[in-house]
């Protein structure tokens, strides 16, 4: 029937060279029977979908001939070196383009600072066509082709490509595929009752079917509507998981995925390097199931990236899951997302600080860290959402905690309810009927500073100690290396009022910027300790890819773990890190296994091992040890 060559023929547009073609046609043939195979499993076999998959294919040859050649140098480049996101060079910062930086040709000017930082993956925030006043920070798109006009244009966002990669930084902006805005062309028409797009959305006449499904599906943003639906002006519902205006796109239609793989495809050629894979839990829905990480959802996933091999194979996934687990897990493989959020430990960064018992970090790091070959985590401190508390309850009853009394605890403890914390947090979509609940803030806030409390500047350094060491792309939140504080005044702003995770979100925090050379300031400090940390790591080839050997401090309050040298390297370095507010010991029965001499990269300086280790509160030490041969 449609074998891949029978598929190619007749596509070749006329202006694309032998060699090239050459490549294109490899790739196609060794990846698209598995596109194919996919498809097929998740539509079944039939006139359309074999259509559908013949226009795919169509589409992705159409993709290749007019991509750039310097994109496809890079292509050539990354396929060679498949594993160039592991380096210990590797360094993220988040941020929103208007906030931080006005707009792209903003952006573009901070470059300079975005080296002197060592960054080397840009995460600008959603920056496409969306709604005026509330586009949820972006995430609800109305086109995928326009940039948002008050942040510049695509030849705007073209440009900022070019420069970061001149620079050595890669690009990653969100692909939004779960959902577009109610202002889509797709989601105009389909409101007008064009019969092709409203087959786009889910769509019913009733209630009768969406109270169905909001019998097992979990309310994510219960104090904008409650349930997953809203009610269309003509009587009928959709399908909306998050705010009102973001309508869920209807995966079950074969048009959909190839409609959002011409979208992806051409984000792809603009010069993205990397797509953060937006909400990818919800993708796939079934009637009596939480309607989230379901197989499909995975398969799905999957026929994006053959997508993405064919036609723009430099181009990585991030995963966005902020579920179980065992569920984000399942979402990270060189086939799937190469790259994952580690919700997991960036939740338990937080809980480790405010209980100072490193228990459920420390058994985090152990059991659930390790990940497939060829796949990376993104470890981070916090993002622009909101900390969800996303632990697995069974891992948390083995160490005797409670995981709901738990959270309610840390709920407490970060909006300040809890007697004797330093945290300033705001609470997110606080749930009364589930007693759920998330927090918003800045992070030098949540650990302190804006309380005024004295161990805020070295809770701040050792999170992201933890970030920087445990392997993976590290991303900051940036103006967080200069200790930005909350901002208290989203409630004045258009549309934000309702959402705290704006409080969070602050502009550019010139004066903190300002002051990142003077030790005498909190920024001054944080900047400094941190610049120390990322120039140790991109020099220490042990923090090369994300491979981790338990280490127990056999001291509740410290964590720890060794990052084993690559090769025939016998060096380790072994990280510990006090969370209490205590000076700390680690004794040398516990540090007996590892030889007596150790050099501690963060100092510089040569320690001896044999009486144990002391840590001041907070602080902590990369130690390399070389064992004997
Ligand atoms: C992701 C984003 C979040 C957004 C949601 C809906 O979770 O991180 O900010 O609200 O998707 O697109
Ligand atoms: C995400 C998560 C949810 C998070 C929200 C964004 O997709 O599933 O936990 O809070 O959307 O805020």
């Amino acid at each position: 029937m449609s074998s891949s060559a029978e598929l190619l023929t007749g596509l070749r547009p006329e202006r694309v060279p032998d060699e090239d073609w050459r490549a294109f046609e490899e790739r196609f043939h060794a990846e698209f029977p598995r596109l194919q195979a996919l498809f097929l499993r998740v539509y079944g076999d039939s006139g359309e979908v074999r259509e559908q998959l013949r226009r795919l294919a169509a589409d992705a040859a159409a993709s290749w001939a007019d991509r750039d050649p310097e994109l496809k140098r890079r292509d050539a480049l990354r396929v060679e070196d498949p594993e160039w996101f592991q380096s210990n060079r590797m360094l993220g910062g988040v941020c929103y383009a208007d906030r931080y930086a006005g707009n792209l040709a903003g952006l573009r000017d901070r470059i300079p600072y975005f080296r002197e930082l060592g960054m080397t993956y840009l995460h600008v925030m959603p920056l496409f066509l969306a709604p005026e006043e509330n586009s949820d920070g972006g995430y609800a798109v109305s086109s995928y082709r326009e940039v948002n006009p008050a942040l510049g244009s695509m030849d705007d966002l073209r440009a900022l490509a070019a420069d970061l990669r001149e620079a050595g930084i890669s690009l990653v902006v969100d692909f939004i595929f779960n959902h577009t805005s109610n202002e889509h062309e797709w989601a105009r028409r389909a409101l007008a009752g064009d019969p092709e797009h409203e087959g786009y959305y889910w769509i019913f006449p009733d209630r009768e079917l969406p109270d169905a499904y909001e019998q097992t599906v979990r309310e994510i943003f219960p104090e904008d509507h409650p349930g997953s639906f809203v009610q269309l002006p003509d009587g009928r519902w959709i399908w909306a998981t998050f705010h009102t205006f973001q309508w869920d796109l209807n995966y079950r239609n074969p048009a959909v995925f190839r409609a959002m793989a011409r979208e992806m495809l051409f984000l792809a050629n603009v010069g993205i390097d990397i797509l953060r894979m937006d909400a990818v839990a919800f993708i796939w829905k079934e009637l009596g199931t939480p309607c989230e990480s379901l197989p499909e959802a995975h398969l799905l996933l999957q026929a994006f990236n053959a997508v993405c091999r064919i036609a723009a194979p430099s181009m990585l996934f991030k995963s966005e899951a902020i579920v179980h687990p065992d569920e984000v897990i399942q979402y990270i493989s060189p086939q799937e997302c190469q790259l994952s959020y580690n919700p997991l430990q960036m939740a338990l960064l937080w809980s480790t600080l405010a209980t100072r018992d490193v228990g459920l970090l420390q058994q985090a790091l152990d059991r659930r860290h390790a990940l497939p070959a060829g796949t990376a985590w993104v470890n981070y401190v916090r993002s622009h959402d909101d900390i969800g508390w996303t632990f697995a309850d069974e891992d948390a009853a083995e160490l005797g905690i409670n995981g709901y009394d738990h959270r309610r605890f840390l709920n407490a403890f970060y909006v300040n309810r809890f007697p004797g914390s330093f945290a300033r947090g705001v609470p997110f979509q606080d749930n009364p009927r589930t007693g759920d609940c998330r927090i918003s803030g800045a992070t030098a806030s949540l650990a302190g500073l804006e309380a005024g409390d004295p161990g805020a500047v070295d809770r701040i350094v050792l999170m992201h100690s933890v970030v920087l060491s445990t392997g993976g792309i590290p991303l900051l939140y940036l103006g967080d290396e200069v200790g930005q504080l909350n901002d208290y005044g989203y409630v004045f702003e258009p549309g934000h009022a309702d959402d705290s995770r704006w409080v969070g979100r602050p502009r550019y925090p010139a004066e903190a910027y300002a002051d990142r050379g003077d030790p005498s300031t909190p920024a001054g400090r944080i900047f400094q300790r941190l610049r120390r940390l990322i120039e140790v790591r991109s020099s220490t080839p042990e923090f090369w890819d994300g491979a981790l050997v338990p280490f127990h401090s056999n001291n509740p309050q410290v964590l720890g773990y060794q990052r084993p040298g690559i090769g025939a390297e016998q060096s380790t370095v072994v990280v510990l890190a006090n969370f209490g507010d205590r000076r700390e010991h680690v004794n040398e029965v516990t540090l007996s296994g590892l030889p007596s001499e150790a050099v501690e990269l963060v100092s510089g300086k040569a320690v001896t091992l044999s009486a144990g280790i002391d840590l001041p509160p907070h602080g902590f030490v990369w130690l390399r040890v070389v064992r004997a041969g």
